[in-house]
């Protein structure tokens, strides 16, 4: 059964919001569409080969573009910046991005998703350019897990050195995400959960998804949060904690002996349209009110085209106000969960609609 109920008016008279109330508070911007990965959830190494071709230079946004976005977007009431990719830190001199970042007025938070594979280079210089915190990808620390689902011949060694790193500069909280499919990783929870266990870092387990067209997605391959909650309980009792915030992605747990706190991200099971309050921004600037929208809105031409401040401003807002994005909702709400042969459906038929693909607007 959906979830759903139309909300109250969250945000002051006055501010943005959109068709059901939801302010926009998080920009997620994409800085590449190219990742030192092959993900099987997000770019299958079959389709994404050698000749796959990625954006073009000149189609990216510069630096400049992205700050000047950054600022019209805070000025609409954004107060969060997720930098994403594709991986991120395959964008040349990032650091420089993060700090032209830091100076635009209203952000409070800045933080990056990463895979890691990177991030022991460059964690200290993405601290000292002003980066606050980085979210890791790791799927599982078994190493022929880790690379079958990572598509590249890398276990989990760098990305762990990269969390390591990452914590000795002090970008933290560090979180870690780790994707679930049923009969790939799920054996492996328990060992991620045990080894995070007391660090201090935020191990969040996440539903697959259904993004893109391309990663073959079925419902059967979904590891619900009830069931990550039963199995990681079952070595270690944990207690429900409250959101840090409204509309927060994952549900929060703690471990019932003090030692520190896991999440569940709950897309498909228990969907959290309600309160999302996120805008994507993709490597081509395009404005994307959904993870799982066919496209976007094409702000690059208004920025290369001479447009205003206030016109950009404008287009933004037009966007943000006509938004009713609820996919998650409207998904589970059609979903059979009854057999391994159920097949979930957003809207009327849509099974086969395009969708843009997860390394188009990093999550
Ligand atoms: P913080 O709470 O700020 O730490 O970040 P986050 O959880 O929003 O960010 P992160 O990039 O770590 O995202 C975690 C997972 O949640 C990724 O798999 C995202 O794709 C997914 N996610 C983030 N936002 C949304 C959303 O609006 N809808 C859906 N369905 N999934 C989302
Ligand atoms: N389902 C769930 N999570 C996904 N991610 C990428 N593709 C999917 C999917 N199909 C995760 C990445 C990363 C985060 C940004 O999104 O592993 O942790
Ligand atoms: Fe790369 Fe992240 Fe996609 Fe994996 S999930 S292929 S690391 S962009
Ligand atoms: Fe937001 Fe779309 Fe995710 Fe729902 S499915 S939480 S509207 S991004």
């Amino acid at each position: 059964m959906s979830l759903w109920t139309p909300r109250e008016q969250v945000s002051a008279p006055g501010t943005l919001a959109d068709k059901f109330g939801r302010p926009m508070r998080d920009l997620r911007i994409s800085v590449t569409d190219r990742c030192n990965f092959r993900c099987t959830y997000c770019m299958p190494a079959e389709i994404f080969g050698e000749r796959y071709e990625f954006l073009p230079k000149p189609e990216v946004l510069t630096f400049e573009e992205i700050e000047r976005l950054a600022r019209l977007f805070a000025g609409l009431g954004v107060n969060k910046l997720r930098i994403t990719g594709g991986e991120p830190l395959v964008r040349a001199q990032l650091p420089a991005l993060i700090k032209m970042l830091t100076g635009v007025k209203g952000v409070e938070d800045i933080a990056l998703t990463t895979n890691g594979y990177l991030l022991a280079k460059m964690a200290a210089d993405l601290k000292a350019a002003g980066l606050k915190r980085v979210t890791v990808s790791l799927d599982s620390l078994d190493d022929e897990i880790a690379k079958k689902m990572s598509g590249r011949p890398y276990g989990p060694g760098s990305t762990l050195e990269g969390i390591e790193e990452a914590e000795r500069v002090g970008l933290a909280p560090i979180k870690i995400d780790t994707v679930v499919q049923r009969g790939v990783n799920d054996h492996t929870l328990v060992e991620t959960a045990r080894h995070f266990k007391g660090t201090g870092h935020i191990v969040r387990f996440i539903e697959y998804m259904d993004v893109g067209n391309r990663n073959g997605w079925k419902l059967d391959q979904v590891v619900t949060a009830k069931e990550i909650i039963e199995l990681i309980s079952r070595e270690f009792p944990l207690e429900p904690v409250d959101p840090n915030y409204r509309g927060e992605v994952a549900t929060r747990y703690r471990y019932a002996d003090g030692t520190g706190e896991i999440g569940v991200i709950a897309s498909v099971s228990m969907p959290f349209c309600g309160d999302c309050t996120r805008a994507r921004l993709t490597t081509d600037g395009r404005l994307v009110t959904c993870l799982f929208a066919s496209g976007g809105t094409d702000l690059k031409s208004l920025l290369r085209g001479g447009a205003s401040d206030e016109e950009i401003a404008a287009a933004v807002s037009r966007v943000w106000s006509n938004r009713t994005d609820r996919y998650s909702e409207l998904r589970e709400s059609n979903t059979d969960w009854s057999g391994p042969n159920a097949e979930p459906d957003a809207e009327a038929g849509p099974k086969r609609r395009k969708k843009i693909e997860m390394y188009q607007i990093g999550g």
